[in-house]
């Protein structure tokens, strides 16, 4: 239904509008990186599905990246609360020491603790949910050690189809979280409803912008019917990646430091991509900004894949401290797909750009330096020193991170980049703002 809410807003103010102001709670300041149970487990999960898990984190290195939630997703639940006190309770099978016992685990491991619940009457699989529920819920959280909260958007009695009933329901967990004085990252996840981009800022440190993602790279399935997120009913799950990426282009002017579009769990790992296929994901995924969640079965991980989600240096951009997304420059449309460029700054100046081939066929693009915004200095008269991100090299630059392979000096343009099926290429270009001599010199 697109009716009512035209009245209210434009179409260009919803798709372009202007960031949303963050929830004041201190946290999320970059994109929370973690791993969560879902996208692998689903509701076959136990005590030791997380522990083991939360142990691989360390032991593979992804601790050491940047990787920091373990996040129970939805199925730990008891098939009841506790009848007098109404207290949330743990599945007493799955997880006979309790959530409190885990999550103290987690933590003795230098990591963070998350959990899962539903804005409705009953989880997405039919667990309790916490409509009406939000205090004693949030509290009972705390004192667990809680410090995430992916909270969902089944069985809400009807309490949504429009802005305020929607942020009506998540602002009651907001309340509730932020009353337990115990900070804990508010992650929502109301699929895009109501458009929530446009106003979940105010609530939560993330919000997911559409149905769910899928371990599968292109196309359009049933199951997540939406042609635009502007007139969506049913956001559905199923849903590509590359079909996120473009509703992300219309909303990426909405997140910023403590607030963040959420494109979903990561895929990367769960078998049905190919490895230039995870590299288009995780890239676009970084540098649009999204929480990276990873979703794969990290205890049976092949170093391909640990190699594609510890790449540090575009887990480095996804936590630029300026917290700005890239923007689309251009999109050309092939016969199947499309290849695209898209943009953004860094803290420190530099711009990164990315290179995406949604095309079945290998493609050649040119980066133009006019297509850069930046008006200072000027990027068609500047000459820059440029990094493949994904061509690793064992130099350690800039405050110790390893920023790919150098590939030398360019002015104007780097021509005829050549992208193989689904790849995409990601550029650091870091303006050189020395003379021509000196330049020349380092170049020798
Ligand atoms: C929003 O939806 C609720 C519940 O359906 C309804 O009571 C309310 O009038 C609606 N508000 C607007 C502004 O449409
Ligand atoms: C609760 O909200 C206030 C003001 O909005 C903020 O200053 C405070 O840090 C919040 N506390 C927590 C625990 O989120
Ligand atoms: C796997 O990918 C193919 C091709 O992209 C797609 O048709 C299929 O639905 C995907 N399978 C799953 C389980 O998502
Ligand atoms: C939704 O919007 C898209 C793009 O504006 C349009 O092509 C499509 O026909 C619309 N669908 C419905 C059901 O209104």
């Amino acid at each position: 239904m697109f009716g009512p809410l035209v009245l209210a807003y434009s179409a260009a103010q919803l798709l372009l509008g202007s960031p949303v102001v963050a929830v004041e709670n201190g946290l999320a300041r970059t994109p929370p990186l973690g791993w969560n149970s879902w996208n692998w487990f689903a509701c076959d999960i136990s005590e030791e599905t997380i522990l083991s898990a939360a142990r691989a984190i360390v032991s593979t290195g992804l601790k050491d990246a940047g990787y920091e939630y373990v996040i129970i997703d939805d199925c730990w639940h008891a098939p009841a609360r506790d009848p007098i006190t109404k207290e949330p309770l743990a599945n007493p099978v799955t997880f006979p020491s309790g959530i409190k016992s885990v999550a103290d685990k987690v933590h003795d491991l230098g990591l963070k603790f998350g959990i899962y619940s539903d804005a409705g009457s009953e989880t997405c699989a039919r667990r309790f949910g916490s409509l009406g529920y939000e205090q004693i819920d949030a509290k009972t959280y705390a004192s667990w050690g809680v410090d995430y909260l992916k909270y969902d958007n089944c069985n809400n009695e009807g309490f949504s189809g429009n802005e305020s009933i929607s942020s009506w329901r998540f602002s009651q967990m907001a309340k509730a979280l932020n009353e337990t004085g115990r900070p804990i990252v508010y992650a929502m996840c109301n699929w895009g409803e109501d458009h929530s981009w446009t106003w979940a800022g105010k609530l939560a440190n993330s919000w997911r912008m559409s149905g769910d993602i899928s371990d599968m790279f292109t196309g359009y399935s049933k199951d997540c019917p939406c042609t635009s997120l502007l007139n969506c009913t049913t956001f559905g799950h199923h849903c590509s990646a590359t079909r996120i990426i473009d509703w992300t282009a219309y909303m990426v002017n909405y997140a910023g430091p403590g607030g963040w579009n959420d494109l979903d769990m990561l895929e990367v790992g769960n078998g049905n991509m190919t490895n230039d296929e995870y590299v288009t994901h995780f890239s676009m995924w970084a540098l649009l900004k999204s929480p990276l969640i990873l979703g794969n079965y990290l205890t049976k991980m092949t170093p391909d894949i640990l190699d594609i989600i510890t790449n540090d240096a575009i887990i480095a951009v996804n936590q630029d401290p300026l917290g700005a997304s890239i923007k689309r420059s251009w999109k050309r449309l092939l016969e199947e797909g499309d290849v695209q460029m898209w943009t953004g700054p860094l803290a420190d100046g530099s711009t990164v750009v990315a290179l995406m081939n949604t095309s079945p066929d290998p493609q050649t693009a040119t980066i133009s330096f006019k297509d850069i915004p930046s008006k200072s200095p000027n990027p068609e008269t500047t000459t820059f020193r440029a990094f493949d991100l994904w061509q690793r090299s064992s130099e350690l630059t800039r405050s110790g991170t390893r920023w790919g392979l150098d590939i030398g000096l360019f002015q104007g343009q780097i021509s005829d980049i050549t992208l193989k099926r689904h790849q995409t290429k990601v550029f650091m270009l870091v303006p050189q703002v020395r003379t021509t001599l000196r330049i020349q010199e380092d170049a020798e």
